[in-house]
């Protein structure tokens, strides 16, 4: 009948944000479960502007789970993969009395088909492993028809992902519990709360190869001193005082603070050992010109943060962006390849006095940064209603190829 055809094959698209951390998470208690040695906060980014979006389907026709990123097949054995797709089932047969044999809503014996790809190019280096965790735990949770806390999910995909879970400003609290139960991402404020807040992403130029998060960080908690001080000592009282300049929307508290965190994160990957150098000639150039953008002012206009790759993510305010973003410009002047230099929400055009000009453009570096985009606090994961938006076709293959 109507009811077994429609549940021959289910299928559900989610999209999820990339988030950026203002007190970094670096180094974890736990590696298989992921349980961080130090809690830490991040602002989720509009999906307007950066997000993955995930088809996941379940067929009784299915011959074995398979997997497609950005339209490649992928290995659908990855633990990390494998390890999300157990607990949301866990919590799919929990929720329905303990029966794996249960046919309603979705037979969980089924195999599923995963597609998911980013509206921004991998080459440019942006995390997407937050956001591609948040999009699958999203999607599976919604497949099986499972609600409420989905964090703990998507953690163990990612330890960042479980901050894209939700919108806004976000903390994942270490937590105390072995089992990491308690280890959980919990909004601290929506993104309406401070409106006028903006985000410039910028795409440098020259990407290398550098060590992976998860390798980086299991060094740094064998060797750095420094990193055990920063998780016992530093960020416990930075992530309270994070919350009050969120709170009080005071940026230049949040901005300073942002920016400490940033250059320690980056002191104990210098402390671990062998050392691991995220930082590179042009992220200095960055730092040292918001600095001099700041001093220019008299006050925190920009903050810059960087993470385990060469791009510059900088939080200011509206009514810094077009002036901050000639100001790159002037600095990095783009290579004339037809690239949209600026990119995401409207940036107006600016013309800088003289005497900034002088106190903040120094030495050009042509070409450098390939370019900017301009984005906002955004939403947490959301649920795609429109089928045609499906990246799967009824046959539960890629519709599309890249
Ligand atoms: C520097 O979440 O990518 O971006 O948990 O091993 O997957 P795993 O690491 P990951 O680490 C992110 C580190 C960071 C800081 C942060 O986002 O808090």
């Amino acid at each position: 009948g109507a009811m077994a055809e429609e549940r021959a094959l289910a299928m559900v698209t989610c999209t999820a944000p990339v988030n950026i951390a203002v007190i970094k998470y670096w180094g974890k208690r736990d590696n298989d479960l992921i349980l961080p040695i130090n809690s830490s906060l991040s602002v989720t980014l509009h999906q307007d502007q950066l997000k993955t979006t995930t088809t996941a389907a379940a067929s009784r026709d299915f011959a074995e789970d398979r997997l497609w990123l950005n339209g490649e097949e992928a290995d659908v054995g990855h633990p990390r993969l494998q390890a999300c797709l157990r607990e949301v089932r866990r919590l799919a047969r929990k929720r329905r009395g303990g029966s794996a044999e249960d046919v309603a809503p979705l037979n969980l014996s089924y195999k599923i088909h995963i597609a998911t790809e980013n509206n921004f190019p991998t080459a440019a280096g942006l995390a997407s492993s937050a956001a591609g965790y948040a999009c699958l735990v999203s999607a599976l949770a919604r497949l099986y028809g499972v609600e409420g806390e989905l964090s703990e999910v998507a953690r163990r995909g990612s330890g960042s992902a479980c901050r894209s879970m939700l919108g806004g400003f976000v903390q994942w609290q270490r937590g105390e519990r072995p089992d990491g139960r308690d280890s959980l991402a919990q909004q601290v404020a929506p993104e309406t709360h401070w409106p006028e807040l903006r985000v410039l992403v910028l795409v440098v130029s020259g990407e290398k190869k550098q060590v992976g998060s998860t390798a980086g960080m299991q060094t740094s908690v064998d060797t750095s001193p420094l990193l055990k001080h920063r998780a016992e000592a530093v960020v416990p009282e930075r992530l309270a005082l994070m919350m009050r300049h969120i709170r009080e929307r005071d940026f230049e508290g949040f901005g300073q603070l942002t920016m400490k965190d940033s250059n320690q994160f980056h002191a104990t990957c210098l402390d671990t050992f062998p050392p691991i150098f995220y930082l590179n000639d042009l992220s200095r150039q960055i730092i040292a010109l918001a600095h001099r953008f700041n001093a220019h002012h008299g006050r925190t206009k920009v903050a810059y943060t960087f993470d385990a790759g060469p791009n510059a993510v900088i939080f200011t305010l509206a009514d810094t962006v077009a002036e901050f973003v000639e100001v790159v410009r002037r600095s990095f002047p783009p290579a004339t390849n037809g690239d949209q230099f600026v990119r995401g929400l409207p940036v107006d055009s600016a013309s800088l006095p003289e005497e900034l000009l002088t106190a903040v453009v120094t030495e050009p570096v042509p070409g450098a940064v390939r370019y900017i985009l301009h984005t906002k606090p955004g939403p947490g994961p959301q649920l795609l209603d429109d089928p045609s938006q499906h990246l799967l076709g009824a046959d539960g293959l890629p519709r599309r190829c890249t």
